[in-house]
């Protein structure tokens, strides 16, 4: 029995995790429209600005036949002081099944299922989850090397602000491999640190010793504040960049989630460079989705 909703990915086992990564892989080895969704309307609701991950869910639930369904909350009765939990009662009397839900607010789509009968997908919530990307990254790392059990990840950048990061522990840990998270202290607080998850510092050291590297954005309004002083400064410490590169062991891959900031996080050597596999990832985010959706709506 499926879960009703994906909020994280702690709301799945391992074996429906795997499960997931299977059908995700049988979508990209056959990509042909499907009708597992035909005739359900789903509802796309994203209150924060989206490319991938809403341009993937559209594509991902036109290839399984649904009725997509695009609400624009700017210009929906919501802007008028209709509840989500109204909202959630309005849209299931039309018969939507799903709704796909991004919203700046930790916690909202949790909110929202519980008004809502149907299924509620988590699209990305404030600085809490977005479990659909660590689903396209685990199964690009799982194309990459075949497995997850004994891969070390490292995880770099705004740990402490990121859903992407957050999802990726969950989903990279129960499959079995070891994180190694790797920033500065005002963005990567020693308390992350958890049992198959190491914080460490310096990347030119973590960088010969792992598999994967997930690089993360850093967030503009970041910069400046006391988080992080300048680009230069951060730049100098945990910019992956052409001498880095240098430092990777033979077969390791660079991931990010995007949208990534050239010249920040990243120089344009990385998204040149032979292991860069964020098209991959982005290719993957419409096969993870439709995945997720059969899943739990068919
Ligand atoms: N990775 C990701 O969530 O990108 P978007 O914000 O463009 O959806």
């Amino acid at each position: 029995m499926p879960p009703r909703n994906l909020l994280d990915l702690d709301d799945l086992s391992a074996e429906e995790l795997v499960a997931l990564l299977d059908r995700a892989e049988a979508f990209h080895r056959d990509p042909s429209p499907r009708r597992a969704l035909a005739g359900i309307p789903v509802v796309n609701l994203f209150f924060e600005p989206s490319t991938r991950t809403q341009t993937s869910f559209a594509i991902a639930e036109h290839r399984l036949g649904a009725e997509v369904v695009t609400i624009d909350p700017r210009e929906s009765s919501m802007v008028k002081g209709e509840s989500i939990a109204d909202t959630a009662i309005t849209l299931s009397a039309m018969g939507v099944g799903t709704v796909v839900v991004r919203h700046g607010e930790s916690g909202f789509p949790y909110a929202l299922a519980r008004s809502f009968p149907g299924h509620v997908v988590n699209a990305g919530d404030g600085t809490h989850a977005h479990p659909t990307q660590a689903l396209l990254d685990v199964m690009t790392l799982r194309q990459e090397f075949g497995r997850i059990a004994g891969l070390r990840v490292a995880i770099v950048g705004d740990v402490a602000h990121s859903r992407v990061a957050r999802s990726n522990i969950l989903g990279l840990r129960a499959l079995g491999a070891e994180i190694v998270l790797v920033g500065p202290r005002t963005l990567l607080p020693d308390a992350m640190a958890q049992e198959g998850v190491r914080v460490e510092r310096d990347l030119d050291e973590v960088l010969p010793t792992v598999n994967a590297v997930m690089l993360l954005r850093i967030q503009r309004e970041r910069l400046d504040s006391a988080l992080v002083p300048s680009v230069a400064a951060y730049a100098a410490q945990y910019q992956l960049n052409a001498r880095r590169l240098e430092r990777l062991r033979d077969g390791a891959v660079v991931m990010h989630p995007g949208p990534y900031n050239r010249g920040v996080e990243l120089t344009d050597d990385v998204l040149a460079f032979s292991g860069c596999r964020y098209v991959n990832q982005v290719a993957n985010g419409v096969f993870a989705r439709m995945a997720v959706l059969e899943a739990l709506c068919a």
